[in-house]
């Protein structure tokens, strides 16, 4: 315990404005209703856990305050959560905002509306502040909010998912400087499936997924610049997540993506989330990062 807590103060970690990780299990995940274009399959529930635990177990070893929460004790019995398969994908589920608290997520499809609801109880429990937003905005939380590693700064995805005007109340009500991001693809649905800010000075990203003068902002923003490999793109390579400083995880598939990062300086920690890769996410979608 006491090394653990020593390393995380030597460490200059980024994200350090943020106190930890959550996770939502995968008790009920599975694929059947389709909201974007990977979604095909049928899932092995065995292996969802299993792949699900490893991430979480891997998490822990590089931070000390890595959660897991059973969505289900905050059911009541009402709100048949067994009907909802994505509810393991809780970066949907909310933004997290530093030293306050989170901002509530209204999801675009109807089939995952109910979902932020059993965040918002979980939340509440934990005694977070939490705030909405206008709910005839969609806005998909950290789907579509990635804060800078090291300024004060977000960058918000919006177009498929995200409505433009949601982002513009996240705007208003948050203390950091807003980046919007135009997204303009079903392939690339999420900002967090084709961008991922690494530092100062780099990011990992997808051009084909943004519209010109968002691409434009990203390559001013940023002056090294990690394309997500062709052969990698359909297997999630843009969906891989810094969790401190200089460390990605990456599914282990996306082999010449996890090696130009490494190339440019990160460890990469392989993870392999081909289950959920059946429902559209990857390793980025599976944790909520808390104040
Ligand atoms: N099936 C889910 C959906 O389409 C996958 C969500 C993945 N999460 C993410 N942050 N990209 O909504």
């Amino acid at each position: 315990e006491y090394f653990i807590y020593l390393r995380k103060i030597v460490t200059s970690m980024p994200y350090d404005k943020f106190n930890g990780f959550l996770f939502s299990n995968p008790k009920f995940f599975d694929v059947n209703y389709k909201i974007n274009p990977y979604m095909h399959g049928s899932v092995d529930k065995y292996k969802s856990w299993s792949e699900w635990s490893k991430i979480v177990y891997k998490f822990r070893k590089y931070n000390r305050s890595v959660h897991a929460v059973d969505y289900q004790t905050y059911d009541r019995g009402k709100r048949n959560i067994e009907n909802l398969p994505d509810v393991v994908f809780v970066a949907n589920h909310a933004m997290p905002v530093p030293d306050d608290g989170f901002i509530l997520a209204n999801m675009n499809d109807k089939e995952r509306e109910p979902e932020p609801y059993y965040f918002n109880e979980w939340a509440d429990y934990n005694d977070y502040n939490v705030r909405t937003i206008n709910e005839n905005l969609s806005f998909e939380g950290c789907g579509d909010a990635k804060w800078h590693p090291e300024e004060n700064k977000v960058w918000m995805g919006h177009g498929i998912r995200t409505d433009e005007q949601a982002v513009n109340r996240v705007d208003d009500m948050i203390n950091a400087e807003v980046e919007k991001l135009e997204l303009q693809t079903d392939d690339y649905y999420h900002l967090d499936v084709c961008f991922e800010p690494l530092g100062k000075n780099e990011a990992v990203y997808i051009p084909e997924a943004f519209s010109s003068d968002s691409a434009q902002k990203i390559e001013n923003a940023f002056d090294n610049l990690i394309e997500v490999c062709d052969e990698d793109k359909e297997t999630m390579g843009g969906n891989c997540a810094l969790i401190e400083k200089n460390r990605v995880f990456i599914d282990k598939v996306n082999n010449c993506t996890a090696k130009k990062l490494r190339s440019e300086g990160y460890k990469t920690v392989h993870v392999d989330t081909e289950e959920f890769m059946k429902a559209g996410g990857s390793v980025d979608c599976l944790f909520l990062r808390v104040p």
